[in-house]
């Protein structure tokens, strides 16, 4: 069970150096704007998934002036993941103490789930950003998955080349074939993914007593023809394929869409509404996570408080709580969280730890 014991960071954004022991409950971290809270969920995150939320490219996240940005962190397993991003050359990741084989082996040690403001994407941006949230999932649960995504994602690949280089409909089949044969699997896996989702949710809802307004259904698509094979569709789509230079239809075309009472979640929601609706998924597919496979994720959430009045604040933390799992969140004022988060955890018989960050520097108070 991924739980930090600690945690050091050093160069990372203007955090030159920083040595915590996190509480296994809630960790709640509090400063002025600029003092460095996203920059500690960021190493978190870094940690996690070998890359930053804030930024594609390598350097920025490096303190200015600094060689390297380094995260190093240990779980009460004993597991030590250090991860080094040096100014010039490539990003390191060794897990207890080896070079990591991937990200995936990096994720599967210490998964975890992020909401700050971009996660309102998952209902307002594009079904990229829904894809990603249904694919951690399954990824996650269904270890074989992985190899079905990566061959389903290289099949694509090389149609898609050999489509723009006017290749021939013989050379090109084979890997429309390869490319049905995983996205059959594929589809599989996220259907059922999703129908469990769903009783899980249903479950939350109730016995956590959300409100009404978020009792959401989902609606999957797979992304080609509910009726026919997607290797006759590949086939009968080919010349406008070729028209666009890329595959109009499989599974990376897939979607999953939330509804409330049969409209788009982002189109009925207000935005607390929204942000709780959203905590409420991600805690529901942590819980799946802890019910099929006995992992638990770490949480880490950057300015809870916004845009969420207090009762709606307090149900976070009650859904937090319910998981009984590591909780990193941030806050720009302690009285706007740590009163209700204290009383969730005391609720769920976990521990809170607070800290203070000030320019760059975090200490526990
Ligand atoms: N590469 C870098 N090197 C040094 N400092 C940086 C670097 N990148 C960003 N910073 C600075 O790090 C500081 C911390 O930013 P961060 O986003 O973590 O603050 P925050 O506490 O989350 O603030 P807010 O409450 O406004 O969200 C900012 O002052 C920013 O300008
Ligand atoms: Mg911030």
């Amino acid at each position: 069970m991924p739980v930090l014991t600690r945690l050091a960071i050093s160069g990372l954004r203007n955090i030159a150096e920083a040595n915590l022991e996190p509480e296994a409950g809630f960790n709640l971290f509090f400063g002025n704007n600029g003092s460095g809270k996203t920059s500690l969920l960021e190493a978190l995150y870094l940690l996690g998934m070998g890359r930053s939320f804030r930024s594609h490219l390598q350097k920025p996240l490096i303190s200015h002036e600094m060689p390297a940005a380094t995260v190093f962190g240990e779980t009460l397993d004993g597991i030590t993941i250090g991860i080094q991003r040096p100014q010039r050359g490539l990003q390191s990741i060794k897990i207890a103490g080896k070079p990591a084989e991937g990200i995936a082996e990096l994720s599967r040690t210490l998964p975890v789930q992020l909401i700050n403001s971009d996660t309102f994407q998952l209902m307002e941006g594009s079904p990229s950003d829904r894809r990603h949230f249904l694919d951690w999932g399954v990824f996650h649960v269904e270890h074989q998955y992985l190899e079905y995504w990566r061959r389903a994602k290289k099949a694509l690949e090389q149609r898609n080349l050999l489509l723009r280089a006017e290749a021939s409909a013989n050379e090109i089949e084979p890997w429309s074939h390869e490319l049905a044969l995983n996205a059959g699997h594929m589809d599989e896996y996220r259907r059922s993914y999703i129908d469990q989702l769903a009783v899980q949710f249903a479950e939350t809802v109730s016995t956590l007593e959300l409100p009404a307004s978020l009792a959401v259904s989902f609606n999957y698509s797979r992304g080609w023809d509910s009726h026919t094979d997607l290797f006759v569709q590949l086939q009968e789509s080919l010349s406008k394929d070729r028209k666009y230079g890329h595959t109009t239809a499989g599974p990376h075309k897939a979607d999953l869409q939330f509804k409330v009472g049969g409209l788009d979640a982002a189109e009925v929601l207000s935005r607390g509404q929204l942000k709780l609706l959203i905590c409420a998924l991600k805690v529901v597919q942590s819980q799946h996570l802890i019910n099929q496979r006995g992992i638990r994720c770490l949480f880490l959430l950057d300015d809870l408080p916004a845009e969420l009045d207090v009762s709606n604040r307090e149900m976070v933390c009650k859904l937090l709580g319910s998981l009984k799992t590591q909780v990193f969140m941030t806050s720009i004022e302690l009285e706007a969280l740590a009163p209700v988060a204290i009383r969730q955890a005391e609720a769920n018989s976990m521990k809170t730890k607070m800290f203070h960050v000030k320019h760059g520097i975090i200490c526990s108070i």
